[in-house]
């Protein structure tokens, strides 16, 4: 068991290839019918969906802190209230990551690690009981 594993941020290799991940994973959002549920949620244009994202990640990830410095304490479930989340949109939005995380052909336990705190976010995101 590594009781010190590498910060995500230096594991997935820093900013470029976080910033491929938030792509492939706005894409894939935008062009699959079967998300196209979360897809309605965001505004027509997703580019600053993608930067926001991506900032937070890096500082989520352990890497610079861009999206607080730009906007403050990322209090995310109360930024997704005005969206109804259940377990559809849960599971869809964690379907485009799972398709993304491959898509980057990141290493399988990197790809593990990212879906199980992926999960526990997402899940804390739901506002909805069905
Ligand atoms: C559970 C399903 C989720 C749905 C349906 C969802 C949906 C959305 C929508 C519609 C927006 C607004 C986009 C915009 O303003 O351009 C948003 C913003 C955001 N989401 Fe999610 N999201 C989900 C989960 C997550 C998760 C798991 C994370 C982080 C790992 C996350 C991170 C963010 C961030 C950082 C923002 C920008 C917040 C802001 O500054 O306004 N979301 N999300």
């Amino acid at each position: 068991m590594d009781l010190h594993p590498k910060p995500v941020f230096e594991a997935i290799g820093g900013e470029a290839p976080l910033r491929r991940l938030v792509d492939a994973f706005y894409d894939r959002m935008d062009s699959a019918p079967e998300y196209a549920g979360i897809r309605a949620l965001h505004p027509p244009s997703l580019s600053g969906s993608r930067d926001k994202l991506f900032w937070f990640l890096c500082g989520w990830s352990g890497g610079p802190d861009h999206y607080v410095e730009r906007f403050g304490h990322p209090r995310l479930r109360a930024r997704h209230l005005p969206f109804a989340i259940a377990t559809s949109e849960r599971d869809q939005w964690l379907g485009c990551m799972q398709w993304a995380l491959r898509e980057c052909a990141l290493p399988e336990d990197l790809q593990k690690r990212l879906l199980t705190a992926f999960f526990q976010t997402a899940d804390w995101m739901r506002n909805q009981a069905e």
